[in-house]
């Protein structure tokens, strides 16, 4: 059986993701967010708002007897406080570092602590973006949040190669899946040119047809899955061949 964990699955690349993945066979899928939106005999939600601390902190995975692989994609993210530094509040970025970074970084350990000794394939997919590679006005705490995810990964990646038995080993990615066409883009086109300059960029992206659609990019994530665990390279973009 695969055993598929996924956050922020109510909407966009997580609902996307979680979908295809139930089409497969031999297939169980979690998914994490505040809201559902999908119906399955092999979909189980679990109502969980990463911006609660401690519900993320408590939160456990299940012990699995008959695994034959287990992937947890950290996919939640948010792109608030669109605002520049000086005009941001310190709450909105506590719930963005919170969101985007610490949850993930809790969730990876919890998976690690309770998967770590199955002997099956076992990933941790972390939904990161060219925002953490490069800086972009007005999007401070994205940027440094996927920034600190990427680092994260590869931290992670070198902890787990240091594990002898090759088969204990969790596989690292963090992937850069493009431009999709979801709510958090709606999101970037109704800001305000004060708070971000190149809203006009991202207008144009939209009109001019560059957005991919959430069950493209999901498609082609998991079709690249095979070639993700073959990788050496931690940090990935979905347009690396
Ligand atoms: N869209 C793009 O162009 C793009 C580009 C590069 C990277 N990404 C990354 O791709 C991932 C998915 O983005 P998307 O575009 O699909 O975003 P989206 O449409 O806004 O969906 C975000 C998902 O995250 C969940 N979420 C947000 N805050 C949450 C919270 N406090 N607790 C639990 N779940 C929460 C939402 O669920 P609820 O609201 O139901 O809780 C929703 O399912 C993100 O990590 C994003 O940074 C997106």
């Amino acid at each position: 059986m695969k055993y598929i964990f996924i956050t922020g699955s109510s909407k966009g690349l997580g609902k996307a993701l979680a979908e295809l993945f139930l089409k497969q066979n031999e297939i169980k899928v979690t998914g994490m967010a505040r809201s559902c939106s999908i119906s399955d005999e092999n979909y189980v939600h679990l109502t969980l708002d990463l911006s609660n601390q401690q519900a993320v902190n408590d939160f456990t995975f299940p012990n699995l007897t008959d695994a034959d692989e287990v992937i947890l994609v950290n996919n939640a993210g948010m792109l608030d406080p669109i605002k520049k530094v000086g005009t941001f509040t310190g709450a909105a970025v506590a719930m963005n570092v919170q969101v985007n970074l610490i949850a993930p970084m809790v969730l990876s350990s919890q998976f690690i602590q309770a998967y770590q000794k199955l002997g099956c394939k076992k990933m941790i997919l972390n939904i990161s973006s060219g925002a953490g590679k490069y800086p972009i006005d007005g999007w401070a705490a994205y940027c440094t949040t996927k920034s600190g995810l990427d680092m994260f990964s590869t931290v992670m990646h070198a902890e787990q190669n240091l594990i002898s038995n090759v088969s204990n080993r969790v596989k690292i990615v963090a992937l850069s899946p493009g431009i999709i066409d979801t709510e958090m883009q709606a999101e970037i086109r109704s800001s305000k040119e004060e708070d971000f300059s190149q809203v006009d960029r991202f207008v144009d992206y939209k009109k001019s047809g560059e957005l991919q659609s959430s069950l493209q990019t999901a498609d082609n994530i998991i079709s690249k899955l095979h070639f993700l665990y073959n990788r050496e390279e931690v940090i990935c973009s979905l347009r690396d061949e």
